[in-house]
């Protein structure tokens, strides 16, 4: 969950990181913090606060071997002791650390009680300094090495120690991948950090760690044995990471979907066999596992395989899944659902999957991540970088993405042609819809509201989900998804006259039932409005707002239907002055269960 940087080379590493950190930010913004190699001494500058709090804390340093951090919170307070860098005692060794160590409790009882360390932070990760330092004997690696033999939990850790030029990073758990740049390197969490200098990469693997030194690097399994490691070029440039004019990257997110959509399909509409899923058996049922965002995408992939394709579809919240007895067999397909590709929980449900011998597959975003790899096959979305934390192309990519899924599984050629033709049609739809004005005009009239509720039946549940969560989670305003059929079994207790409900309908089998609904709210005084592909005058007279959405076939629906409440969100958060692309306690990518 936190993000990590770290450059040995020619140039100023301190500017470099600092820049870098902010490209990171979106990992994790509670404190930050560097430490840097000058004269054999380490020096560390760190605070509470987001990076341009940091920014302000440098002095014109410059350094060439640099580790620094940007942090979100899992063991103690978000303050300057417990930001990142950390300090071993005697001061020779600096780390950073993203992810959990498990057993840190248990290994500072025995350095304090036995050995007499003094740890300054709350954290788990300060122990990791502690260890090096206590295992040291002339010999960094190999102090390096004994202290990743101790330490349980996950990592990506970079450490610097006074008395050698050299940087050493290991991962197991939490990403971390090199730059390999003209006679200088980085490592960081992801790449943005280091776009600008290079794009040749090496991902490191489960176990692996590296060491870094002066024009040379060498990649290493834990015990210590040398490895051949392939190195990558990344497939995009600084551009996708950068704002391009637009006030937030939420909304550069938002706009990008004509593209995302298309390029999610492209290339696999012709041959929908070779979509990247290799069956090892028959398989009886699907299990979708995903969190957040991704899990709303895989409750419509349910409404989708089963309505079209008659395949039992299971969708699970990850972290519940683990920690129960999951009722799984070999002739399932187990698949991940997840954006950053780095989400704990449906990680640990892959390899849970893995173990029972399940067809397992994934539907990722990021290249090369841990759950990709886990997964070994399954569809990529090419949706590129998605910084804003608000999930929002990676959710209609993942959408379309089942959409192949349904087609790999349905096998009928006829259907399988309808819908790629629909897939075709779509990114122009998306675009001419994007460049709808109504939805910034309703959310000036309702951006002051205490509490919304999102209402749709079947498909347009999950949209309805969807649509609450990303209006809650940037704009902190209570929301409520629910389906609209049970409205009346409990949520509409909470409809007065100032709270609005957003119906989200398709000219489908419930549409009737859903106005029926719609009629249920404005019998209580509640506002309505709607998101509809087909009014009618029942509609006119009862909805205090209309969405007008272009008509799409049923499968594509949830599309065209989330983007006004992505819009939404984004126009109400703006309008309450909302840290839209940083909302308070949430980080992009969840690494730690
Ligand atoms: O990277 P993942 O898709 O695995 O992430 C899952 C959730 O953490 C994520 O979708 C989260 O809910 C987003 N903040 C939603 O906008």
């Amino acid at each position: 969950m936190c993000g990590i940087v770290a450059y040995y080379g020619h140039q100023n590493g301190i500017s470099i990181s600092l820049k870098g950190l902010k490209r990171l930010e979106y990992r994790g913004y509670d404190s930050a913090g560097l430490a840097f190699l000058e004269n054999n001494q380490i020096n560390i500058i760190k605070n509470k606060g987001k990076i341009k709090d940091l920014i302000g804390l440098i002095n014109g340093e410059q350094a060439n071997i640099v580790i620094s951090h940007t942090r979100w919170a899992t063991h103690g307070q978000p303050n300057h002791i417990n930001a990142h860098p950390h300090f071993s005692m005697d001061h020779s060794i600096a780390i950073v650390h993203n992810g959990i160590i498990e057993n840190h409790a248990d290994l500072k009882k025995e350095l304090t009680e036995k050995y007499n360390y003094k740890f300054q932070s709350e954290t788990d990760s300060e122990v990791i300094a502690h260890l090096i330092q206590f295992f040291y004997q002339g010999n960094f690696e190999e102090a390096f090495r004994k202290m990743l033999s101790k330490i349980e939990g996950a990592f990506g850790i970079v450490a610097l120690h006074k008395k050698h030029n050299e940087l050493i990073c290991a991962r197991k758990g939490s990403p971390l991948v090199l730059g390999l740049g003209e006679n200088e390197y980085f490592i960081a969490s992801d790449p943005s950090p280091f776009l600008d200098h290079t794009k040749n990469v090496i991902y490191l693997e489960e176990k692996q760690m590296a060491i870094i030194s002066e024009n040379h690097y060498e990649v290493k399994d834990f015990n210590g044995l040398n490895l051949d490691v392939e190195m990558e070029e990344i497939p995009f440039g600084i551009e996708a990471i950068q704002k391009q004019g637009f006030k937030h990257f939420m909304l550069k997110e938002i706009n990008e979907q004509p593209n995302t959509i298309r390029d999610c399909f492209t290339g696999k509409l012709r041959n929908i066999e070779g979509i990247g899923i290799k069956l090892k058996t028959n398989i009886q049922r699907v299990v979708l596992v995903a969190c957040g965002t991704s899990y709303h995408a895989a409750l419509i992939g349910k409404y989708i395989i089963e309505k079209k394709s008659n395949i039992p579809v299971i969708v699970e919240h990850a972290s519940e899944f683990r920690y129960r007895k999951p009722m799984l067999f070999p002739s399932d397909l187990v698949m991940a659902i997840s954006q950053s590709g780095e989400t704990a929980d449906t990680l640990e449900a892959i390899r849970l999957a893995k173990k029972i011998g399940c067809n397992v597959a994934g539907i990722v975003n990021v290249t090369g991540s841990s759950i990709a790899k886990e997964c070994g096959q399954g569809i990529y979305l090419h949706a590129g970088p998605e910084i804003g934390v608000a999930s929002t192309k990676a959710f209609t990519s993942q959408v379309v993405a089942l959409n192949l899924l349904n087609l790999f599984l349905n096998k009928n050629p006829y259907y399988q042609y309808e819908i790629a033709e629909e897939l075709r049609k779509l990114p122009k739809i998306v675009e001419e819809f994007l460049k709808n004005e109504k939805v910034k005009e309703i959310a000036k009239k309702y951006f002051f509201a205490k509490h919304f509720l999102f209402l749709g039946r079947d498909i347009n549940f999950p949209v309805a989900l969807e649509g609450s969560l990303k209006l809650k989670e940037i704009s902190y305003i209570p929301a409520e998804g629910y389906p609209a059929g049970e409205m009346k079994h409990g949520p509409i207790a909470l409809i007065d006259s100032e709270t609005p409900s957003i119906f989200i309908l398709t000219k489908d089998e419930v549409y009737e039932k859903v106005i029926s609904n719609m009629h249920e709210v404005k019998s209580r005084q509640g506002k309505i409005i709607c998101i509809c592909d087909h009014v009618n005058e029942e509609i006119e007279q009862l909805a205090d707002d209309i969405i007008f959405v272009p008509k799409v076939i049923w499968e594509l629906s949830p599309i065209i239907n989330t983007i006004p409440l992505q819009l939404l969100a984004y126009y109400t958060a703006d309008l309450n002055n909302r840290e839209i692309d940083q909302p308070r306690n949430l980080a992009k990518s969840v690494t730690v269960e």
